[in-house]
């Protein structure tokens, strides 16, 4: 794992989309891993002005979300299928046929789960994952004690998610669903390079947590800390509470393979 420090959520992001766009450009049939929550946004965005103003093209792009609420269709405007084609899928050349994300209406959710593994199989792997991190240290939906081999599965969700993803929904805790359907950890570390993007003080503690504390399925993102190919790009905000901030930043400075993003 290698974290690295960005003076701001904006240059962590920046810095996310540029690596994401590198690999599009080297491999134009890029398998992406894609996250949902407020932390992508930026990024989004940015890969969008790439396709816009330097023609990143994502015609051979797929893509594979890593989840979805259960009960909610994709045609539902809170869906992570909606908010999808609004950040991304519609605003590039993303052929629909290319995007994927489980289908939480599905009438037989363990069936849903087996085919989106059996899809992923398919398409050879996921090259690149992009990871947020929710506030009880999951990855996906994968939420406290969720087996560090998971496969893609139906979890029930924590107060404290349902609480975070709140202002997706309104502002109602009571609105958002309790249930989702997300790729497994051990899905999740199938992916042959990984970006988990952390921005903001609020998520310092579970940073330290996730990158420096013990591998426990109690904090999902633990198992990280076992990818061979693992970066995490950071805000100093978020990194306040790292006890290896110093080396990070020294390794980001120095380390020739990131002479470009720096
Ligand atoms: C959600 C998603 C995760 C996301 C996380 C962080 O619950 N299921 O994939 O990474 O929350 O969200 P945010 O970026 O809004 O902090």
């Amino acid at each position: 794992m290698e974290i690295l420090i960005n003076a701001s959520a904006a240059a962590a992001e920046d810095l996310a989309a540029r690596l994401v766009a590198d690999r599009i450009t080297a491999n134009p049939e890029l398998v992406l891993g894609c996250a949902t929550g407020k932390t992508m946004e930026g990024i989004y965005d940015r890969l969008v002005g790439s396709h816009l103003t330097v023609g990143l093209d994502f015609a051979r792009v797929k893509t594979f979300n890593l989840d979805e609420y259960v009960g909610l269709g994709p045609a539902h405007e809170r869906s992570y299928h909606h908010y999808m084609r609004e950040r991304l899928f519609e605003r590039v050349n993303l052929r629909a046929s290319n995007t994927h994300l489980p289908n939480g209406a599905a009438p037989d959710l363990a069936a849903e789960a087996r085919e989106y593994e059996a899809l992923i199989k398919v398409a050879g792997g996921i090259d690149v994952q992009l990871l947020g991190l929710g506030s009880t240290g999951h990855i996906g939906f994968n939420e406290p004690l969720s087996a560090l081999m998971s496969r893609t599965r139906e979890k029930a969700l924590t107060v404290t998610t349902r609480r975070q993803n709140a202002p997706m929904f309104g502002g109602d805790e009571a609105a958002v669903p309790t249930r989702a359907l997300t790729m497994g950890v051990g899905t999740i570390l199938e992916a042959r390079e990984i970006f988990m993007v952390v921005t903001g003080a609020h998520k310092a503690d579970i940073l330290a947590r996730a990158t420096e504390g013990p591998i426990t399925s109690m904090v999902s993102a633990t198992a990280l800390q076992l990818h061979p190919r693992c970066v995490v790009i950071v805000d100093e905000a978020a990194a306040g509470r790292l006890e290896g901030r110093e080396y990070y930043r020294w390794q980001f400075q120095n380390e020739p393979e990131w002479v470009a993003y720096r």
